[in-house]
Order: structure tokens, then C-alpha cells, then sequence
């Protein structure tokens, strides 16, 4: 009888288990509630009846079980499986087309599809599913290595304790954020404000700061739900797309984003994009952009990494995005900038603003701040403008009190006491706007310029950030960045970042953090530390085009194509100058309309020769003023001293240029034809393998041509053509070798990719 009665309660504790599993589903995921909460409830005390019956019958899978056991000491580490990257911003429409074109070039014109999502802003998890069942929840942490919040994220009823699937894979882990919608959030601080708690000051910390709870009973209180937008690591499942996983998310009870599109074109991915916005209060989450995924994965693979973030995807997040809010001014201050710009900065009241909390915004110059006519103690709106700080858009003169005072630029540099300088305007018409402290040796800028160097985008030494890099300077510890990689740890590890009667050190654990980053970064992609060299108008996407076409801090200060943009655009200047039929400067007499046409033909020679030289490097991104700058930094005794001290400290930036260096190498920036069929390869095979090396591949052979590229059965008129112009013939095996291949047997096994 007891027996039977327990087979019984066996089947009837699956069935509950899996009705109860079904409602939370339609409950919290789908929000389409079947029965009334009596009835739930019914089943749920039914349940709580019989496991406690039979308590060897309770499975971890049980909705019972969500709460698990008592509070715990910490959370135990967890390496994630495959590292939880970033995503790579646009923040302009033509950001987004940079990206666009970077896919298509990869994929080498293959067709291929984008889905469209929502930039859920929660908090990043992961979950692994085994055969079905969930046994481990963790956070995003540095990305290699987050906490095991399993216990607290069982307790999120639209998480799936058990995937509905008839047949799990062995393996899933998912990937998604966290959140608390609008009502949960306020729902949440009314409880703590009643308790006598702090309240959150938004929904994201308020995420956070529960699953960072260390009893998860406390959790299971938090209104917090979750969706799922990726896969990480999978055995016994593959997708073929994306939409394809969110699908399969979608089915096995894993909550996933709606308001996805699949589509072709960029114009319409755009459209897609505004559509995200226009529609995001459908959205029961806060959103912060939208996320462009080509939709094969197959192509993403193709695509690969770009440096810390994958290449298949971006987020957008356009400037018009980007959230308002008001505040005030309580007062306003003066930074010295790295090259000794003095900006005016309001310090404001903390105000919440897409995503964190803000108390200070830059107000640029002395003349905006007149232009707006923005005052100290001014009620104002501000935004973030895609920087850290943001900026002030206006004042609202309505909420003056008649209190609130004018402010004047300093004449003294705030930091050195040094005379400051207003530049003349190039045009005479009047004084630059910016106010400069001339004084090289200027704390303020030597601190910013350690700060620049050790920023997130440039070599990413975490830890020193402002207060440390004014210390360092402060001490005499560091005069110039690459000073960082003399000093010794204790030196780190005994600085004082408090006053002299307050003393408070940097400590062991950061100093040992800085020196292992110091570490790292001597082996960072070149673009990183082009960047970091704070190199004028050389910013993040400039300095990874330069990384890409040459593959060595001395590649690039010796490169000549370089030096060829800048000689193109003064001489595209000149051409104007001189020619006689412009309308700058008309001729006196024939004799100078002769000379000046005789330099125009000279030019235009030269022009030629370079435009092509020029163009098979296919410099997109970098134009006259960068290249200038990068030319005459390294020709600058600076410069030059970085490159020997970069030598002597034994730092060797990673090579970010395919097959290690376009700007040297056989193919770049040369101009080959082919004829003929090629026994190796086929013929596109060979142009995307010239074109790879930063070569290009022209249909006819001219004096410009570097080579004639000749396989069998070629006719003879190429052949001719380059002999009578003095063009180099290039058969088929020393073509081979200038790509470093081996010649392969004609007859030899085709080989097939392995992934
Ligand atoms: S894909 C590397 N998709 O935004 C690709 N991320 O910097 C993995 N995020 O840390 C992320 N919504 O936590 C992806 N639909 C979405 C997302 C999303 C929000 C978060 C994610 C990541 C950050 C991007």
C-alpha cells in the first residue's frame, strides 16, 4: 500500500511540478496568465503537501526549490567557458555604415542577413543548462572570471528551472541580463523605504544590488526577471542562426527579446534601429540602443574578433538616443586637459542619467558658457554627450532666483599658477577660444596625459585613473607614462592617496594589479597604443586604421604611405593654386601661364602615381591632418624618443595588419594584373589574396602596374603589353612565394576547412 502510494505521489509530484513549471512560464514569460492565482495556489500547496510527505521525492527542478538554503558567507568564482565580451558601439549613423562596410569587405561578397535587437540595459548573466537542468547562474565579473549567483538567480521565476524540451542538449549555456521593470523597481523601493532602508536610484543598481545579496530569501522578495539574447558554450546543439537560438531559447521556456528583426540591407537595419526606439515602450525592460548581429553564424566565425569585441556585431547607440535630465549647478571649476586646455566643468547636483549618476559636466569653453549664458546656480538640462562626462545642453532661466553669479576664466593655470594664453585664430579674425597653460611641466597635464595612456581604450591599466595619476605625478614618481614600467611595486604599493594627516595607500593587491597590466600591455595591438601615445587628432578609429596598414610603432613612423597623404593633399592644394584656369590667382602674362601650366602637367603626374599607390592601400579612415599629425609626432624629438624607449623597455606591440604588415611586404600598395588561369587558385581567390597583403589587382596592364601575374594558357597580349612597358611578368610559382605559400600538386587533395 505505502508503496503503491508512493509511485503514486512520484507521478502526481511530476505532473504538479511540471503544470506548476507550464504557469510560471505562461505567468512570466509569455505574460498570459491560463488560471486564477486560487487555482495556482491550489497546485502549489498540493505540491508543498506531498514533498513534505515524501521528502526523498523533492528534486532540485521542484518550484519549491527556488528558495534554497540559507544565506552564504561569499560567492564562489567561476571562469566562464568562452570569455563575456563587450560590444562595439556606433554612435553615428556613419559609425554604424564603418561597421557595415568592414562586414561586407570580411565576408568578400557573400550575402548575409542582420538581426536587429534590443540593448537590454540590465545586468549581464549566464546560465548553464546540463541535460536539461539548471546548475549555474553567474555574473559578467571582468569577463574571464564572474561570481556563482546560481542560488539568487533560481529565485527569478521567469528562469527556467528545467528547460521544456523533449530532448535537451547536453549542454547549453545562455546568455542575457538581468532587469527590474518600472512597477518591480518601484514596487521594490516603496518596501524598503518602508522597512527604513535606503531605496535604490534605479533599476539597474537595484538589479544588481540584489543578485549581489548574499541570502536568497532577500532575492526572492526583488520582482527581477531576466532574458536571454546569446549562447555561450553548447554540446549536443548547434544553430545555424541566430534568430535560429533565440527561437530554440524561445521554446525551451528561456525568456528572449521581442521587437526583432531579421534584414538585408543597411538602410533598412537603420530603419530597423529608429523603429527599436520609436517602439521601445513596448519593451518591459529599460533599453539603451540596439544590437546588430549578422544573423549566420557560420559569417561570424568568418568575421572573427576585433580586439576586445566581436567583429559580427555593434551596438547602436546614436547621440540622439541619449537621455536628458535636470539638475543644478552648484558651482564651477577649471580642468587642465593633457595638452594644457583649460575647460570649464559645472559641478552638479547628482542626478541619475543613462545608467549612472552624474555630478559633473564639461561646459567646454568660456565662450559657450556666455554663448548659453549658463550661470553658477543655474538650473540646467544635461545629456551625455559619448563621452565619460557629460554636458550641459542649456540653462532654464525660468527657475532663477536672481542669486545665481557669472563666472570668469582664470588667468592663472588653477594647477601650476603658470600664465595661461589665448591662441591666435589662424584667420586673424580674433582669439582662439581655447585658454592654454603654457607650462610644459604643468602637474595637471602631465597627470592627465598618464591618465590618457592608462584609459580603458588606450592600455587599459586599470587602477590608475585620476586621483592615482595625480598622485604619481604629484610625488615625482612618474614624469612621463613610460616612466610606469621603472617603478617598483612597493613604490605602487606605498603611495599615498590621502593627505599627509590622513594617509590612505594605494595598497599591495592594486600595486600588483597595475604592474600585471603594465605586463600585459607591452605585447598590446598596435592600435591601442597609437592611441595611447596621445598623439594630436589621433583618435580611437584612426589609430586601429594606422594599426592595420602597418604592423610596428617604427612602420609607422617610416611609413611612406603616410607621408604620401599628405604630400597627395598638397598637392591637390597646389594644383589649385597654380593651375592657370582656376580662379584663385589669374596669370600676368604667357610666359607664366606656360610655367604654370608646365608645373600642373608635373603635378598631375605625380598625382597619378600616387592616387594609385594609394588607393591599393585603401586608406579609408585616415585624411591630411591625421597623417600630418602621425608624420610630425614621430619626426618630433618626442617622437622619436618614444620609439626608442618603447625599443629599450622591451615593448613590442601585437601586429593587427592580415598576414603581419601591409605597408611593407611585396603586394602593398602596388597594382597587379592576372592573366591566364591560375593552377593554384581561382582568380577571385587570387585578388582577395593581393588585396589581403594591401595590393590591388587592375584588368589592364599601364606603367603604374607592378607586376603582370601570368598563368597557363594565358594569351600574349598582356604579355606584350607589360614587355613594351617594362612591366615585370611574375609566373605562377613566384607568385606563390610572394604569398608564402608552398606550390601546391595540381592533383592534390582538396583541402576543407576544419572549424
Ligand atoms: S550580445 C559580445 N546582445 O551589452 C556579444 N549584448 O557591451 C555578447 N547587452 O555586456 C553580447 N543587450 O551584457 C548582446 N541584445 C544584446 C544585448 C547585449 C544588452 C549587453 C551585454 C554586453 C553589453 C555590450
Amino acid at each position: 500500500m505505502r508503496c503503491m502510494d508512493r509511485t503514486r505521489a512520484q507521478r502526481r509530484l511530476r505532473e504538479l511540478r511540471e503544470e506548476i513549471a507550464g504557469h510560471d512560464h505562461r505567468y512570466y514569460v509569455l505574460t498570459k496568465p491560463a488560471i486564477s492565482d486560487a487555482a495556482y495556489d491550489r497546485l502549489y500547496d498540493e505540491l508543498l503537501r506531498l514533498e513534505a510527505d515524501f521528502p526523498d521525492l523533492v528534486t532540485p527542478d521542484s518550484p519549491s526549490q527556488r528558495v534554497g538554503g540559507a544565506p552564504i558567507a561569499g560567492f564562489g568564482h567561476v571562469r566562464h567557458t568562452l570569455p563575456m565580451l563587450s560590444l562595439e558601439k556606433a554612435r553615428t549613423d556613419r559609425e554604424f555604415e564603418l561597421f557595415d562596410a568592414r562586414v561586407r569587405k570580411a565576408l568578400d561578397g557573400e550575402p548575409f542577413e542582420y538581426h536587429i535587437e534590443p540593448k537590454v540595459d540590465g545586468v549581464s548573466l549566464c546560465l548553464h543548462y546540463r541535460d536539461g537542468e539548471l546548475v549555474l547562474a553567474a555574473t559578467r565579473g571582468d569577463g574571464e572570471v564572474g561570481d556563482d549567483i546560481t542560488a539568487n538567480v533560481r529565485t527569478i521565476r521567469s528562469v527556467p528551472l528545467r528547460l521544456r524540451m523533449a530532448k535537451p542538449p547536453a549542454f547549453l549555456e545562455v546568455r542575457g541580463e538581468a532587469y527590474m521593470d518600472h512597477a518591480g523597481f518601484a514596487r521594490a523601493n516603496e518596501r524598503l523605504v518602508a522597512a527604513g532602508e535606503e531605496p535604490f536610484p534605479n533599476p539597474r543598481n537595484a538589479t544588481a544590488g540584489s543578485l549581489k545579496q548574499l541570502d536568497p530569501r532577500v532575492v526572492a522578495t526583488r520582482p527581477l526577471s531576466a532574458v536571454f539574447y546569446a549562447a555561450g558554450r553548447t554540446e549536443g546543439i548547434r544553430f545555424a542562426t541566430h534568430a535560429e537560438a533565440l527561437a530554440c531559447f524561445r521554446e525551451a521556456g528561456l525568456p528572449t527579446p521581442s521587437l526583432t528583426f531579421v534584414c538585408g540591407a543597411f538602410r533598412e537595419a537603420l530603419e530597423r534601429c529608429h523603429e527599436m526606439k520609436a517602439r521601445e515602450g513596448e519593451l518591459p525592460y529599460p533599453i539603451d540602443g540596439a544590437v546588430v548581429k549578422v544573423n549566420r553564424l557560420d559569417q561570424w566565425e568568418r568575421l572573427g574578433l576585433k580586439s576586445k569585441h566581436p567583429a559580427y556585431a555593434i551596438a547602436y547607440k546614436p547621440k540622439e538616443w541619449l537621455e536628458q535630465a535636470e539638475t543644478r549647478i552648484r558651482d564651477i571649476t577649471v580642468q587642465v586637459g593633457r595638452g594644457g586646455t583649460l575647460t570649464p566643468v559645472a559641478e552638479l547636483e547628482p542626478v541619475f542619467l543613462d545608467g549612472s549618476t552624474v555630478s559633473r559636466a564639461t561646459l567646454h569653453n568660456a565662450d559657450e558658457i556666455r554663448r548659453k549664458d549658463i550661470r553658477i546656480g543655474d538650473a540646467v538640462v544635461v545629456e551625455k554627450a559619448g563621452m565619460v562626462i557629460p554636458a550641459v545642453v542649456r540653462p532654464i532661466p525660468e527657475k532663477r532666483s536672481g542669486a545665481e553669479k557669472t563666472f570668469g576664466m582664470p588667468d592663472r593655470c588653477p594647477a601650476c599658477g603658470g600664465p595661461v594664453s589665448r591662441g591666435q585664430l589662424a584667420s586673424g579674425a580674433g582669439e582662439e577660444v581655447a585658454v592654454r597653460c603654457e607650462n610644459l611641466q604643468c602637474p595637471a597635464q602631465k597627470a592627465r596625459r598618464l591618465e590618457y595612456f592608462c584609459q580603458r581604450a588606450a592600455l587599459d591599466i586599470e587602477g590608475v585613473g585620476g586621483i592615482v595619476a595625480d598622485k604619481l605625478t604629484e610625488s615625482g614618481l612618474v614624469d612621463d607614462p613610460f616612466d610606469l614600467y621603472r617603478l617598483k611595486p612597493v613604490q605602487l604599493a606605498t603611495l599615498n592617496l590621502g593627505t599627509a594627516e590622513e594617509p590612505r595607500v594605494f595598497g599591495e593587491k592594486n600595486a600588483a594589479k597595475v604592474v600585471a597590466a603594465l605586463e600585459r600591455s607591452r605585447t598590446a595591438p598596435l592600435s591601442r597604443w597609437l592611441f595611447a601615445l596621445g598623439i594630436p587628432d589621433i583618435g580611437e578609429i584612426t589609430a586601429f586604421e594606422l594599426a592595420r596598414l602597418h604592423d610596428s610603432v617604427e612602420a609607422v613612423a617610416a611609413s611612406a604611405a603616410l607621408r604620401g597623404i599628405v604630400r597627395l593633399y598638397a598637392l591637390r592644394d597646389e594644383r589649385e593654386q597654380v593651375n592657370p584656369r582656376s580662379r584663385l590667382r589669374k596669370p600676368k602674362d604667357e610666359a607664366e601661364k606656360a610655367a604654370r601650366e608646365a608645373r600642373v602637367t608635373e603635378i598631375d603626374a605625380e598625382l597619378s602615381n600616387l592616387e594609385s599607390a594609394l588607393k591599393a592601400v585603401r586608406v579609408v579612415e585616415i585624411g591630411p591632418v591625421g597623417a600630418a599629425a602621425v608624420v610630425s609626432f614621430f619626426e618630433s624629438s618626442r617622437g622619436r624618443a618614444v620609439v626608442k624607449t618603447m625599443k629599450a623597455r622591451g615593448i613590442r606591440p601585437s601586429s593587427e595588419t592580415a598576414d603581419g604588415g601591409l605597408a611593407a611586404g611585396p603586394f602593398a600598395a602596388k597594382t597587379f594584373v592576372l592573366t591566364g588561369t591560375l593552377e593554384s587558385m581561382g582568380r577571385d581567390e587570387a585578388k582577395a589574396e593581393i588585396r589581403r597583403r594591401g595590393g590591388d589587382v587592375a584588368g589592364s596592364v599601364s606603367r603604374q602596374t607592378a607586376g603582370l601575374i601570368v598563368g597557363g594558357d594565358a594569351g600574349g597580349t598582356k604579355s606584350r603589353a607589360a614587355e613594351a612597358m617594362g612591366v615585370r611578368v611574375i609566373p605562377e610559382a613566384e607568385f606563390l612565394a610572394m604569398l608564402g605559400r608552398k606550390p601546391t600538386p595540381v592533383t592534390g587533395p582538396k583541402q576543407t576547412e576544419l572549424l
